[in-house]
């Protein structure tokens, strides 16, 4: 049985995330203006623009991290998958099962790989559901293969996951612990930024190979990034969506000359 609000529509659609005349205020202050944005199923999109434009603010209002500020105001409505995450009968522990964030820097439990991998799943549980350590077992197999991280830490599972583990390979550890509650959505705010270049092509590698399973929204600074990993591409100025076009379009030949200049490295 069906009991989510989120999955309430009734048809699929193939737009994960539509902003809808989205615009935000940090108390007086307006970060974000009627941003409109459909960002498509199983894609990966990237979010660039300069610093301040608003790109974790985005990020932060699809999972509704803002509202723990008391002083954040939204105008507009954001759908995943459909439905409004800001409608009344929307439950924020359900919106976290769809929609898993990856932050800057890894931020892995003080506890054991192993733990860290089924800890959201455990939060998310059916109170009443039996797990079986097999069960368990399987799922945090799955998620660590799929980070191509299992044969590197299979020997030592119930080590701390804060110590011995390289911070390619602790981002890897945030990106599968998301997987086993099965979200749709995968939020990643400047993954690579504290990788060196090893770790970047790592951590990129693997974000092209949950291509199509996940829509991703990735923000970054760093334009080959965007080039290489994601399909399509949303410039942002000044809280503004100024271009959205498929990726190769963009840095091919961007449609306004604001876009041009940031990619061509001119500003930001
Ligand atoms: N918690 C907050 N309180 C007040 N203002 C904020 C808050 N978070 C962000 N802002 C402001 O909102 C604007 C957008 O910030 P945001 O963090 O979304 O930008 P960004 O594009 O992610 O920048 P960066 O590339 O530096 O990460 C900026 O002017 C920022 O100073
Ligand atoms: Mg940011």
């Amino acid at each position: 049985m069906e009991t989510s609000a989120l999955h309430a529509q009734p048809s699929a659609s193939t737009i994960a995330i539509r902003a809808h005349h989205l615009n935000l205020w940090y108390g007086s202050f307006q970060a974000l203006f009627d941003v409109n944005l459909e960002i498509k199923q199983g894609m990966i999109t990237s979010m660039i623009g300069p610093s301040g434009c608003g790109k974790s603010t985005i990020l932060r209002s699809v999972d509704r991290i803002n509202e723990r500020l008391g002083y954040v105001r939204i105008e507009g409505a954001i759908e995943v998958l459909g439905k409004n995450i800001y409608a009344q009968d929307v439950e924020l522990a359900q919106l976290r099962k769809q929609v898993g964030m990856v932050f800057q820097r890894p931020n892995p439990l003080p506890i054991s790989i192993f733990d860290n991998v089924i800890f959201g799943h455990r939060v998310h549980r059916n109170p009443g559901e039996t797990f079986r350590k097999q069960d368990e077992a399987n799922l945090v197999e799955a998620a660590l293969r799929k980070v191509l991280l299992w044969d590197k830490v299979k020997d030592k599972l119930h080590s701390k996951a804060t110590q011995g583990l390289s911070l390619e390979e602790q981002q890897k550890l945030c990106i599968a612990r998301l997987l086993p509650v099965k979200p749709t959505v995968l939020l990643m705010d400047e993954p690579c930024s504290a990788l060196d270049p090893k770790g970047t092509a790592a951590v990129e590698e693997l974000i092209w190979e949950l291509r199509g399973e996940y829509s991703i929204l990735l923000v970054t600074h760093n334009m080959a990034q965007a080039r290489r990993a994601s399909e399509e591409c949303i410039f942002l100025l000044m809280g503004r969506v100024v271009e959205h076009r498929e990726t190769a379009q963009m840095f091919l030949s961007p449609a306004c000359q604001e876009t041009a200049n940031y990619i061509e490295g001119r500003y930001g």
